[in-house]
């Protein structure tokens, strides 16, 4: 049994290190497009699309991530958005969703953003995707 015995000991190891991942507390979690979807749907579908020049209350996401804040074709923004002077990244993205009214004062996006740190890392993961 000579085989098995070489088949088995890489599948050991390998259930070892996922056991020892699984345990590790302190490893951050790594952001989830998937889970963003989810949040997205939950939190921003209502008011964005993820479709190209779709505007629904607020503008279309697709592309937003590289855009200038307030920079969407046909979309009526607030003077406090165009006047940012933002430009959407992992970072101000996260910034607006964590508190978007603290993040750019005056924006008219009713949303409270997204509480959790995980989610809103997920979201802005998702966000990247959108093409
Ligand atoms: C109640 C409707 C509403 C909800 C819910 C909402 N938004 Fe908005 N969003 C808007 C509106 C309206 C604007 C334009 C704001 C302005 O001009 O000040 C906007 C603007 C934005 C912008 C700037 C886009 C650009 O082209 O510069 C981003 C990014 C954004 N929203 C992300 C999100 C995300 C992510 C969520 C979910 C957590 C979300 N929004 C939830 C209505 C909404």
């Amino acid at each position: 049994m000579i085989e098995v015995a070489g088949f088995r000991r890489p599948l050991r190891a390998g259930l070892a290190v996922g056991v020892i991942l699984a345990l590790t507390p302190a490893a951050p979690a790594l952001a989830d497009a998937r889970a963003g979807a989810a949040v997205f749907k939950r939190d921003c579908a209502v008011c964005h699309s993820a479709r190209r020049n779709e505007i629904v209350v607020g503008p279309s996401l697709a592309g937003v991530v590289g855009r200038r804040a307030g920079a969407a074709a046909a979309f009526p923004y607030s003077a406090a958005m165009k006047a940012s002077g933002a430009v959407w990244n992992a970072e101000s993205l996260e910034a607006f969703i964590a508190a978007p009214r603290k993040a750019i004062p005056r924006t008219n996006m009713a949303s409270p953003g997204v509480a959790d740190p995980g989610q809103r890392r997920d979201l802005v993961a998702y966000l990247t995707t959108l093409k």
